[in-house]
This record gives C-alpha cells, structure tokens and sequence, in this order.
C-alpha cells in the first residue's frame, strides 16, 4: 500500500502542482478518517479555524491513529480538506 502510494506520488510529481488533492483525498480513504469524521460533521468541531490550524488538526490526529504519512501527504490531506471541506484558501 505505501509503495502503491508513493508510486502514485511519484506519476503525480510531474504533472500536479505544488500540492495534490487527489492524493490527499486517497490519503484519507485510506486512513479511515472518514469513519469518524463525515466531510460535513468535521465543521461542526469548529476548531480548524483558519489554514494553519487545519494543517494542526490534520497533523495530530495522523500521528493519534498512527497513519504514518510523509510531510507532503498531511500537506495534501490539509489541502483536500482546505479545498472541498473548509473552503479555505490554500496558500502557496
Ligand atoms: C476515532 C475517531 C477519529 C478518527 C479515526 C480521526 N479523527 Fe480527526 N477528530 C476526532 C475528534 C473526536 C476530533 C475533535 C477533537 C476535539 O474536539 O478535541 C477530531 C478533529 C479533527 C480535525 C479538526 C476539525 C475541526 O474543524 O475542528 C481534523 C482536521 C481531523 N480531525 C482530521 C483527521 C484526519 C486527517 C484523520 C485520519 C488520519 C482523522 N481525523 C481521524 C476523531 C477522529
């Protein structure tokens, strides 16, 4: 699984930008964070208030459930969820 990912993160290197919301969307699948957080009950928490803070959460509860993620996955996670979920502007 973590080859296949990075192979993916690999084919993606040339073509994506700076981040890469397909990854981070696949990251989360993955990880089953959606089995507790649904993309419209993470809002009701309320504590990832701005980028920066997301970016915190996303961290914590990676390294909490132990997913293992490289630097640059919790940056496309945090990007997935500033994109689809929070509506944030990802900066550059
Ligand atoms: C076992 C359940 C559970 C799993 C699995 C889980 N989380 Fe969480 N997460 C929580 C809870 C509970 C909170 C709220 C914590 C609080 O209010 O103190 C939270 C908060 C968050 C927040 C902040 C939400 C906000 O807007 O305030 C983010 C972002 C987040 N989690 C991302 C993730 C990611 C990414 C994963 C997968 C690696 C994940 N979570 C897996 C239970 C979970």
């Amino acid at each position: 699984m973590k080859r296949w990912l990075y192979a993916s993160l690999l084919a993606f290197a040339t073509s994506a930008n700076a981040y890469d919301i397909k990854n981070g969307h696949e990251l989360v699948q993955d990880a089953e964070c959606l089995k507790c957080h649904s993309t419209a009950k993470l809002l009701t928490y309320g504590k990832a208030t701005d980028y920066p803070k997301l970016e915190g959460w996303v961290s914590s509860c990676a390294n909490h459930f132990g997913v293992d993620w490289f630097p640059e996955d919790i940056q496309d996670v945090t990007n997935y969820f500033a994109k689809e979920v929070y509506k944030y502007p990802i900066p550059e």
